[in-house]
């Protein structure tokens, strides 16, 4: 695994980055196996990402080639303004009227949460031709509690070793929760983590230190084994990061 720290102004500044990077990771998949599938991160930070997404880069980007995933999901009603999904939508698919075959979110209705996360699996399994899931590109997030995607600190699902999507407890509503578990986000060609702020700077500190424990710190024990690890962070969330310079 190579590790990088790419440190930006603000969110705007980072955004663009990411954007750009992003950009780079997808045309070299479709160049290299003609599609590029992406685990995409929830929560707020990434809004304004993936809204430069349909924006600014829109016409640079290969849609065609492309697959949406999701690394985690509220089990909440896909209108429900908590949905990682109607976040997606409401800031990159209203504005591109992408296929729906390119976008594959996590079953929310008609059936259990631990169920949802059998059918999403199922998906993967199919998309994947049955082999463990390798992303081309795994965006996450980053809580203050030091939880990535909906892998929360102390939960049992940080030791999932053989299914690729579970069912967690979040610490907050909404409670019920669907996230990839560490095979996958660790067998991924990219992780991306999209961090700003200055109550993320606790949670970034820990997490990027060695020797961090993964119950303590669930952020610390993504380390894709044979792909590329990027932390995108603005300047505020990084305040208390001691190490490498700015590139
Ligand atoms: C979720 C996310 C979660 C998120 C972090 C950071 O469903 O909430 O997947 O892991 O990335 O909680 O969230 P913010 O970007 O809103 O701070």
């Amino acid at each position: 695994m190579r590790r990088w720290l790419r440190i930006r102004p603000d969110l705007e500044d980072l955004s663009h980055a990411v954007a750009a990077a992003m950009l780079e990771v997808v045309t070299a998949a479709a160049a290299d196996h003609g599609h590029c599938s992406i685990a995409l991160a929830g929560g707020a930070t990434p809004r304004q990402l993936y809204q430069l997404l349909a924006t600014r880069y829109s016409k640079e980007m290969p849609w065609r080639h492309l697959r949406f995933f999701f690394g985690d999901e509220r089990y909440v009603p896909a209108d429900d303004p908590r949905s990682n999904y109607r976040m997606f939508k409401e800031a990159l698919l209203d504005r591109l009227h992408l296929a729906p075959t390119l976008v594959y979110p996590m079953p929310t209705v008609d059936t259990d949460y631990r169920e949802a996360a059998l059918m999403y699996e199922a998906t993967l399994r199919e998309h994947f031709e049955g082999y463990l899931p390798r992303f081309d590109l795994v965006l996450l997030g980053l809580g203050e509690d030091g939880h990535t995607a909906s892998l929360f600190p102390g939960s049992a699902v940080l030791d999932e070793t053989v299914r690729w999507v579970a069912p967690s407890l979040a610490p907050e509503e909404p409670q019920r929760r669907m996230t990839l578990t560490y095979p996958v986000i660790n067998h991924a060609a990219n992780v991306f983590f999209l961090v700003s702020g200055q109550r993320k700077a606790g949670a970034l500190r820990r997490a990027l230190q060695d020797g961090a424990d993964p119950m303590e710190a669930p952020a610390a024990a993504v380390r894709p084994t044979n792909g590329e690890l990027v932390w995108w962070v603005d300047e505020a969330a990084a305040t208390h990061v001691r190490f490498p310079p700015k590139e």
